[in-house]
């Protein structure tokens, strides 16, 4: 009895200081002056069937405080789960109808993606607590239903495959897919398999336990020589007029001096190693030796830390870390360590004058939200998230990183760059740790943030949203997945936006890159017990459109430049960001429902 009064006071108290502090900006979200939007959000109360949640909802911006209780979330199967006539989606990636044969050599040369592009191919850490893992597109589509906002589409269901699915577009004419919806045929909250995607954790390379990949610092040598070649590289960069170049004697915050409190990273400017307080800093700024410092939680440029690419030990990990042993009994390849079975996608744009793009796209089947005081937001099914790396007459320039509606653009030099390590092992040599690495290494790192996937430069804490970083991305050097391993490439004219397979996969078909609706879920009206909405945050948002509308044809690097595009010369650094709100600028995933957010952004 006791414990539940006790629980009922603390909901009350998180949501009710969740309230006041969203409420600031939810007000201007809720209230926006757009009438479609606002009539939408009229509709979207009033399937709620009680006259108390729709007040809460009206005249507090509490709404859906009745479903709290995770318990009502899930259910039995009571919808009749049908399933799929199509069950092997193998050949999905292998039907295109492209016959190479036939190609002439000017159609050859439109899609043969250049070596460097390969060369310079992001590595990317995975989160080690990660939940939900990249996903493979057909089975993505086994699994979901085209959905007119809540009506299912009538027959389209059997059909939509890699090839077609761009003909969902014609379904509601003139409104250009905006409101098609890829509906998962399942319950998320009940986390079917196919939408944590755990088969599709990278191969782990096979390491010594506890081998130290990050013990030794930069030392002045190091230093020097990653120096000169900043230099270099800053040459090129004052050639671009467009870009606003932060300041640029600044490398990156390398910590030099011992902590003398206990703090470490970030702007700090401490590093642990040397200190009296422990030798591994943790991601959230304190220095200390035992496992809470040193392993997954550890930033690596601020102290020493423990190999993560063995998976760290946190108890809860532990389970998936068997499960993993197992599966690397029959699928562990050293050559093919960090690939994984979900293949990612690679768009190469020549923008012409020398300048090609290279975008990375990865795929999820699932975003989790983040939780604020305990409460979930911004849940979604799909999520894509991309790299951009900038070629200049075939020299990589500059890399954008996307992070939720807004992304961080980087130079080449300012990225952590990875080698393979000569020895053999799987464990790679960072330029942080190794002079060997930091001259010979082509591949920046990327790390995916848990839930979100949103990417960083760094591993640690990103905070966004509120100025005291109350939201959060976390990263850190998880599960290491190398997308060169296993990618479908294609090219793209973002003039006449023609899409073409690549010469290395010419019977990937293409249909799905046109298709403009969204990659999951409408977000579900109030009246569906897994939704609420609190100070304008959505527990359940809308799903994601696909890469051609990820503003492909851009002239910076950075995928909404109306503010503006600074490529930072260094990492690291985190600092808190404000969520531009959808009704400013561009949409994204997470977006206010409703908005034009499928609408092809052509060359502006
Ligand atoms: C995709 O759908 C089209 C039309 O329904 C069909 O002709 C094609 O064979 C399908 N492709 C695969 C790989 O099933
Ligand atoms: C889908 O929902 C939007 C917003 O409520 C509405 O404007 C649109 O007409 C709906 N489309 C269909 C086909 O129901
Ligand atoms: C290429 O460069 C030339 C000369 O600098 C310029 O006139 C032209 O507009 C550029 N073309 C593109 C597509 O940027
Ligand atoms: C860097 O790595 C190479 C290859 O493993 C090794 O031979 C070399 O000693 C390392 N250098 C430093 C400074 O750790
Ligand atoms: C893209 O298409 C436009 C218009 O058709 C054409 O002028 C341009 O050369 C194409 N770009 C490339 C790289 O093929
Ligand atoms: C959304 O798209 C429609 C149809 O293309 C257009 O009329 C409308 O102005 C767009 N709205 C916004 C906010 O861009």
């Amino acid at each position: 009895m006791q414990t539940l009064a006790y629980r009922c006071l603390a909901a009350f108290l998180a949501i009710s200081l969740a309230y006041l502090i969203l409420s600031g900006i939810g007000a201007h979200a809720t209230q926006g002056t757009n009438p479609i939007k606002i009539s939408e959000n009229k509709e979207w109360i009033a399937t709620s069937k009680y006259w108390l949640d729709r007040q809460f909802c009206i005249w507090f911006g509490l709404c859906g405080t009745l479903h709290l209780r995770e318990a009502g979330w899930t259910w039995k199967h009571d919808m009749k789960s049908t399933p799929s006539p199509i069950e092997d989606v193998s050949g999905f990636w292998f039907s295109g109808r492209e016959d190479p044969d036939s190609w002439s050599d000017e159609e050859i040369k439109k899609r043969t993606i250049p070596d460097y592009v390969f060369e310079h191919a992001p590595y990317v850490h995975l989160f080690s607590g990660e939940q939900f893992w990249p996903c493979d597109l057909p089975e993505h589509l086994l699994h979901t239903s085209p959905y007119l906002n809540y009506s299912a589409i009538p027959d389209a269901d059997y059909k939509h495959n890699l090839s077609n699915l761009h003909e969902l577009n014609d379904v509601e004419s003139g409104m250009h897919a905006r409101y098609v919806y890829l509906q998962s045929n399942d319950n998320v909250e009940e986390r079917p398999t196919w939408l944590a995607g755990d088969k599709n954790i990278p191969n782990s390379p096979r390491v010594e336990n506890n081998y130290e990949i990050h013990g030794v610092g930069p030392n002045s040598e190091d230093l020097k020589a990653l120096h000169n070649t900043n230099n270099e590289q800053q040459n090129v960069d004052q050639s671009d007029q467009d870009v606003h170049v932060a300041d640029a004697n600044f490398i990156w915050p390398i910590e030099r001096t011992p902590s003398l409190n206990g703090r470490c990273g970030g702007n700090s400017g401490y590093t642990c190693k040397g200190s009296q307080f422990g030798q591994c800093c943790s991601i959230h700024g304190w220095c200390g030796g035992s496992e809470l410092f040193c392993d997954d939680l550890c930033d690596p440029l601020a102290g020493d830390c423990k190999d993560l690419l063995a998976l760290g030990p946190r108890p809860d990990l532990r389970r998936r870390k068997r499960r993993l042993d197992k599966l690397e009994k029959t699928q562990h390849d050293p050559n093919r360590a960090g690939r994984s079975s979900a293949p990612a996608i690679l768009v190469v744009v020549d923008k012409g004058n020398g300048t090609v793009d290279a975008f990375w796209f990865f795929f999820y089947s699932y975003n989790l939200g983040q939780t604020v005081f305990n409460i979930r937001f911004g849940n979604h099914v799909g999520d894509w998230e991309h790299t951009l790396v900038r070629f200049k007459d075939g020299q990589p320039h500059e890399v954008f990183l996307s992070e939720h509606t807004f992304g961080e653009a980087y130079s080449w030099s300012a990225m952590e760059k990875y080698l393979p390590n000569p020895d053999g092992s799987g464990t790679m040599l960072g330029t942080f740790s190794n002079i060997t690495a930091a001259r010979a290494a082509k591949r920046p790192v990327v790390f995916s943030a848990v839930g979100s996937h949103a990417m960083y430069g760094t591993p640690g804490l990103h905070p966004y949203i509120l100025p005291w970083g109350l939201l959060h991305d976390q990263t850190d050097r998880g599960p290491l997945w190398d997308p060169s391993l296993n990618v479908r490439s294609f090219t793209y004219n973002s003039t006449n936006q023609e899409i073409r397979s690549s010469t290395r996969n010419p019977k990937a078909p293409v249909g799905w890159f046109n298709y403009a609706g969204h990659w999951g879920d409408k977000y579900y009206p109030l009246s569906d017990p897994r939704q609420y909405r609190f100070a304008g945050q959505y527990h359940y948002v809308n799903g994601p459109s696909g890469p051609k509308f990820k503003n492909l044809g851009r002239r910076t690097v950075c995928q909404n430049s109306q503010s503006g595009c600074e490529v930072r010369k260094w990492l690291g650094g985190s600092r808190s960001r404000m969520l531009p709100f959808p009704d400013d600028g561009d949409e994204e995933e997470g977006g206010i429902p409703g908005g034009n957010s499928t609408d092809d952004k052509t060359l502006t």
